[in-house]
Formats: structure tokens, C-alpha cells, sequence
């Protein structure tokens, strides 16, 4: 029993990685970007915001800078947004347009 535990401990957090932002609520982060993130980023592409995310040269290139980039552009905001908000953003992010496994 004791060992059981201790394997269900360990592959926790293996889990965890394996899916990044998988506690973020997509839909949430949906609509949070849509409402903070997406004009000042479309101001700079040619009205299209989703092109910083889809541009050849884009600078998230895992999962942990996507996260440092939402965290840095969440300064941009005056950092109202809190983390559960930003793994929301990660979530919605990844699954419509980085795909990172
Ligand atoms: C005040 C303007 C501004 C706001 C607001 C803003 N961003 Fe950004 N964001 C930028 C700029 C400018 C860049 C590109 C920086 C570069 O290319 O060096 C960027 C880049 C990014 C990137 C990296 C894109 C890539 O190349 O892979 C992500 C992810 C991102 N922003 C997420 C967000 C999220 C999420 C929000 C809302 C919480 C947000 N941004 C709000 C200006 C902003």
C-alpha cells in the first residue's frame, strides 16, 4: 500500500509535465485574450493579432518560454491578470496555435 503511494506520488507531477497547461481553462483564456491581449498585438501585424503567434521567426519555443511570455506581456498589462488567468491563457494558446506536447 505504502509503495503503491509513493509510485502514485512520483508519476504525478511526470504527468503534469507531459501536458503543459493542462490545469488552464482554454475557453477562459479565450475570452481573456480576446479582451486584453489580442489589439495591442494586432496593432503590430496587420490587424491580424493571431499572426505573432503563427510568424516563422516566433520567439516561444516551448512551453516554458510560451508561460514567460505570457508572464512578460502580462506586465505589459500592469500585471493585473492573476496566475491561474495566465494558465488559462497558456492552455488556450497552446491548444490553437504552439501545440507544445
Ligand atoms: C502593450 C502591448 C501588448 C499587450 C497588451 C500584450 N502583448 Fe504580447 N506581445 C507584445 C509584443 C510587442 C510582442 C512581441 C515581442 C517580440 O517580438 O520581441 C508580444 C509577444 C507575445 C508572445 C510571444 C509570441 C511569439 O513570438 O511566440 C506571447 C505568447 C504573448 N505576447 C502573449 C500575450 C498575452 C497572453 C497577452 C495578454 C495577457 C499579451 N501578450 C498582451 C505586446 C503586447
Amino acid at each position: 500500500m505504502k509503495r503503491t503511494l509513493s509510485i502514485l506520488l512520483c508519476t504525478l507531477p511526470l504527468a503534469a509535465q507531459a501536458a503543459p497547461f493542462s490545469g488552464g481553462n482554454a475557453a477562459a483564456g479565450a475570452k481573456i485574450h480576446a479582451e486584453q491581449c489580442n489589439a495591442c498585438h494586432a496593432a503590430r501585424f496587420q490587424d491580424d493579432g493571431s499572426k505573432i503567434y503563427t510568424r516563422a521567426d516566433r520567439r516561444a519555443k516551448n512551453a516554458a518560454s510560451l508561460a514567460g511570455w505570457i508572464t512578460t506581456c502580462n506586465a505589459n498589462l500592469g500585471n493585473k491578470l492573476f496566475p491561474e488567468e495566465e494558465a488559462n491563457l497558456g492552455a488556450f494558446l497552446n491548444q490553437k496555435f504552439y501545440k507544445f506536447k
